[in-house]
C-alpha cells in the first residue's frame, strides 16, 4: 500500500501490468480533489480521455459535468473522478475481466487514501465490479448500498445517456439523491 498520492501516481503512470499498455497515449489516472468525500468511478478512458490523460472529457464528460455542476459538485474542487481500469482499451470495448482485476490495485489504493465517504459508480462496470457481480442498473440505479464501510451507489453512465436520452431524468434524480446523501453524512461544507 502507498503513503504518497504521488508516488501511486507517478507507479501508475509507468504501469505495464496488462497489455493495454502496448496501445494507450496516456495513463488516465484521475482528476480532482485527493481529499474528496465523494469519489465517482468509470469504466476505463475512451479516445478523448486517452490523448488529454484526464477522465470524462468528451462528450460524456460534458454531460457528466453539468449534472454534478447542478448539484454543486465539481471535478476541481470537491469531488475526486478515475475509473476501473486507467488505461484505454481499443475501440472502446469493454476492459477484460483480467484487465480490471490487473488494474484494481490502483484504485483500491486511490481509495484507501482518498478515503471518501461516498462512492457514486458511472455505470455497469463499475457498479459490477465495485457493488455486486449481478447487480442490474437500470433497477438498482440510485440506490446506496453500504460496502466495506463506504456508502455507494449506482448511476447511468453518461455515454448510455447520450445513446439514450430518455433517461437522463431518472440518471438526475439520481443526482439530487447524492446531493441529499451528501449534506447527510459529508462533513465538509459542500
Ligand atoms: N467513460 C468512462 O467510463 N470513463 C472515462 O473516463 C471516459 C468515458
Amino acid at each position: 500500500m502507498y503513503n504518497s498520492f504521488d508516488e501511486l501516481e507517478r507507479d501508475c503512470k509507468a504501469c505495464k501490468k496488462c497489455e493495454l499498455c502496448k496501445t494507450r497515449q496516456n495513463v488516465v489516472f484521475g482528476v480532482g480533489n485527493k481529499k474528496a468525500e465523494v469519489l465517482f468511478i468509470g469504466e476505463g478512458p475512451g479516445e478523448n480521455e486517452d490523448i488529454k490523460g484526464e477522465p470524462f472529457v468528451g462528450r460524456g464528460g460534458q454531460l457528466l459535468d453539468k449534472m454534478i455542476n447542478a448539484v454543486e459538485l465539481d471535478r476541481n474542487t470537491n469531488i475526486y473522478i478515475a475509473n476501473i481500469v486507467k488505461c484505454r482499451p481499443p475501440q472502446n470495448r469493454d476492459p477484460l475481466p483480467e484487465e480490471q482485476e490487473a488494474c484494481m490495485d490502483w484504485l483500491r489504493n486511490q481509495i484507501a487514501l482518498i478515503k471518501p465517504k461516498i462512492i457514486v459508480c458511472l455505470g455497469r462496470i463499475s457498479a459490477m465490479k465495485l457493488i455486486k457481480p449481478d447487480i442490474k442498473i437500470t433497477k438498482e440505479h440510485g440506490i446506496f448500498f453500504e460496502k466495506n464501510n463506504f456508502i455507494i451507489m449506482a448511476t447511468l453512465h453518461p455515454a448510455a445517456l447520450l445513446r439514450n436520452p430518455a433517461n437522463k431524468p431518472a440518471a438526475f434524480e439520481d443526482f439530487l439523491k447524492l446531493r441529499e446523501k451528501i449534506n447527510e453524512v459529508c462533513e465538509h461544507t459542500y
